[in-house]
């Protein structure tokens, strides 16, 4: 009957239809070796996040939309960490901190209370941590190199060119402009501080560009400051941002095991949204210090005048940072991938010696190693090409008085926006 047959035939057309988009895809498959690997590489990422993100008591939101996850503090990533297996931490610890100690009465009320939107911040005996993706995993892989800047002397022993002695060397792709403390190996520092100036500098895919407070001994070096680095976090706004690298261990805010965070309510990377400094207008600065427990000598991160306890790398997990440090540093840096221009850095602007129009560190400071607060105003200053950024540091007239500043930035090789 022709209807049968019609049917019979269009059963058939199906079938073979089916039949050739199955070929065309097998062979599609077949002829992409990469994409069986990535395959195997997807599992490994979902494996590695199984284990980075630990699971969430609750869900917090910003009021600039970031979400993160409050996790139990027993359970944060911190205690991956080898070192840190066994440990007498607890969430009310607190540190023992000549800078606390003279400011006992100051205000324990986070200005980062703020930042949360109306359901509020993680519980107490919780940690805001943000939940790694895919997608960052797959970014992070793009991460360059640490910038290992320093003095040849005490880190580059398998170069013997005695030329550079004491000399600063950048890495590949890194730009700095900072004021540092002079080298002195006899230098013993239980901490430091400064207030930045915050800004937006434009950036652009695989660049990054910022301010940070450096502090370092060997090849132990801590750092805390804000960037803009969509390669970190995917996004081109202002963030906090911490880095430790503990000889070879290294890794931005808890990417890897070793901060330990207390403080429930002050994330880490942080968007300073709503503290963005307009160049010649309103200035905003935010403070941070990296201060050593004069008990123990796990090193602090405190933030805002206030001195906030954010959290801390505990001793064990160094090798040279387990006394005090030998060197700090403040002031900005930028990267570009090998080949791309350089993007601006601090206000995109020359410094001019006004700190309502530069990039700059004020309130700097050094604790000596009674926990003393020492104020600097002496620093030996380095740019790596002033054609690009400058830096200063001098006493400047601010807010009606004489103040030491470190005074950086520059449009690097971008042209000003
Ligand atoms: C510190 O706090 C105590 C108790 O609240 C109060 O009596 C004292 O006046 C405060 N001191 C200062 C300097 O504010
Ligand atoms: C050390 O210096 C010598 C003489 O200048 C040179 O021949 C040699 O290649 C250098 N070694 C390294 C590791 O740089
Ligand atoms: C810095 O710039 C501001 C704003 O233009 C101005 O009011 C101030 O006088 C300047 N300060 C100095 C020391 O020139």
């Amino acid at each position: 009957m022709p209807i049968k047959r019609n049917e019979f035939r269009m059963h058939q057309r199906i079938v073979q239809q089916t039949l050739l988009m199955l070929y065309f895809l097998l062979s599609y498959n077949g002829a992409q070796g990469d994409e069986k690997l990535s395959k195997l590489e997807e599992v490994e990422l979902e494996k590695q996040l199984k284990l980075l993100n630990k699971p969430a008591v609750k869900t917090v939101k910003t009021k600039y939309g970031d979400i993160y996850d409050c996790v139990d503090f027993y359970k944060q990533r911190a205690f991956d960490h080898p070192l840190l297996k066994d440990h007498n931490f607890y969430p009310k610890m607190k540190p023992t901190l000549s800078r606390i100690k003279k400011n006992s009465n100051s205000s324990t009320v986070s200005s980062s209370s703020t930042i949360w939107s109306k359901d509020g911040g993680c519980p107490f005996g919780t940690v805001p941590v943000k939940r790694i993706t895919k997608d960052n995993l797959i970014r992070q892989r793009r991460m360059p190199q640490p910038e290992d800047v320093t003095f040849d002397t005490q880190f580059d022993v398998s170069n013997n060119n005695s030329e550079l002695k004491g000399r600063y060397i950048s890495s590949q792709g890194y730009k700095i402009a900072i004021a540092r403390t002079p080298n002195e190996p006899n230098n013993r520092f239980a901490g430091a501080g400064m207030a930045t100036s915050v800004y937006n500098p434009h950036v652009k895919d695989g660049q990054h560009s910022g301010s940070r407070l450096k502090i370092q001994k060997g090849s132990d070096i801590l750092q805390v400051g804000w960037r803009v680095d969509p390669t970190l976090y995917g996004d081109t706004k202002t963030r906090l941002f911490i880095h430790f690298q503990a000889g070879k261990t290294h890794c931005f805010n808890t990417l890897c095991p070793g901060f330990v965070q207390v403080d429930s309510e002050f994330p880490l990377d942080r968007s300073y949204q709503n503290m963005l400094s307009q160049r010649g207008g309103k200035t905003w600065d935010a403070t941070m210090y990296i201060d050593r427990d004069l008990a123990n000598g796990n090193w602090w991160l405190l933030m805002t005048r206030s001195f906030n306890q954010v959290g801390f790398w505990p001793q064990r997990i160094f090798t040279d940072l387990t006394s005090f440090a030998t060197n700090v540093e403040w002031g900005g840096v930028a990267y570009s991938p090998p080949g791309v221009p350089k993007p601006p850095m601090g206000s995109s602007f020359f410094p001019i010696k006004n700190s309502s129009y530069d990039g700059y560190c004020s309130e700097i400071t050094i604790l000596n190693e009674k926990g003393k607060t020492i104020k600097v105003d002496e620093t030996i200053t380095h740019t790596d090409n002033p054609s690009m950024y400058q830096v200063f540091a001098e006493p400047i007239w601010h807010n009606s008085e004489w103040r030491y500043f470190v005074l950086y930035g520059g449009p690097g090789e971008s042209p000003h926006v």
